[in-house]
């Protein structure tokens, strides 16, 4: 099968598109005919082993995995003996654990849904990991309707579904994306903008239940300002480009002493991508209350300049990348 593989910890010009053995399967995995692929600011971290943290879980020196990519859509297979529930033929959208940049895939059947009716291998490959986050994101803080909440990165991966799912929990939600995004996140249900290259987060003066950063790039003292004093401040990026060892997450990490110093509460997500938190997205994507934004689509061989995208920090949406 074809995919792309690389032999070190690197940038993208590492990535070589090859032709190696299809990945053995467990009794208990799952093989994915991948037809789609997305990448996010994971499989840049993946790929370049930075923050070096992030080592310890794939290797210290090389990594363990040469394969990359983790949100995928596709078509089941094979399954292990012991798979129950997912036969081949079976169309799945989640992750894998051996790279979905890749024709095939192995994965964890705990970690993969049905496909939602209607969409493309594309849109479902955008959902995993982005949305997921979102959801939890707002699960975490407990979004509810008549609540003000404010997403800063709102037009990247992760925020244009969490102002979508945050709208449709109905809450009332203020975007922060560049002013080449405003209309778009108007169109997913933002009520208010602000243009984060002309204002700052505080100039509009209001205050917001939840406030949910993904770009991980403003002081704490800057949320606080703009959470209520009962509101509650969601760190989900740590900035990817930013510290060695650790690379920004610390301050996620750090959340539970954080609040101990403020009015607002702050809390750190770490995602955690299960069937049932994909499955919950599922009827969002069926009725349309939710739709995958897709910015970029790249094919299997030119996946490197996915990622070259992807580091530039300013993605619309999703990137994805097609596997014919
Ligand atoms: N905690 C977790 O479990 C978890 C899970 C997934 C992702 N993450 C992290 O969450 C972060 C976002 O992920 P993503 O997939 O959404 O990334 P992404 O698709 O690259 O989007 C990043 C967004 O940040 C925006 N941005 C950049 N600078 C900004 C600023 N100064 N103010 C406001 N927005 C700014 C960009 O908006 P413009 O294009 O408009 O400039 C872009 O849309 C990353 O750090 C990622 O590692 C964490």
């Amino acid at each position: 099968m074809r995919a792309i593989v690389r032999d070190t910890y690197g940038p993208a010009a590492g990535l070589h598109l090859r032709e190696v053995s299809r990945p053995p399967i467990g009794g208990n995995d799952v093989l994915v005919r991948v037809h789609a692929a997305a990448v996010d600011p994971g499989v840049w971290i993946f790929m370049t082993g930075r923050p070096l943290a992030v080592r310890l879980a794939t290797g210290l020196r090389r990594p363990r995995v040469a394969g990359l990519g983790r949100d995928l859509a596709g078509v089941v297979a094979e399954v292990g003996a012991g798979v129950t529930g997912l036969r081949p033929g079976d169309e799945v959208y989640g992750t894998c654990e051996t790279g979905s940049l890749a024709e095939y895939a192995v994965a964890r059947p705990q970690r993969l849904a049905r496909k939602p009716a209607g969409l493309t291998f594309e849109q479902a490959a955008a959902v995993p990991i982005s949305a997921v986050t979102a959801l939890q994101s707002l699960g975490v803080a407990g979004v509810s309707a008549g609540q003000h909440v404010m997403i800063i990165g709102a037009g990247g991966g992760v925020g244009t579904y969490a102002v979508q799912l945050a709208r449709a929990s109905g809450a009332v939600v203020t975007a922060v994306c560049s002013g080449a995004r405003a209309e778009l996140v108007r169109s997913l249900g933002a009520e208010h903008v602000i243009d984060y290259t002309r204002q700052e987060i505080t100039d509009r003066g209001e205050r917001y239940d939840v406030v949910v950063d993904t770009a991980g790039n403003r002081p704490l003292s800057l949320l606080r300002q703009v959470a209520g004093e009962r509101g509650a401040i969601v760190l989900v990026g740590g900035g990817h480009a930013r510290g060695r060892w650790l690379g920004g997450f610390q301050r996620q990490m750090a959340a539970p002493v954080l609040s101990l110093f403020g009015a607002a509460r702050v809390l750190g997500v770490t995602a955690r991508v299960d069937r049932q938190s994909i499955e919950e997205l599922t009827p969002l994507l069926e009725s349309g209350a939710v739709t995958p934004v897709i910015g970029g689509t790249y094919a299997l061989a030119d996946a490197a300049a996915a990622l070259r995208e992807l580091e530039q920090g300013h993605p619309t949406g999703k990137i994805v990348v097609t596997i014919a």
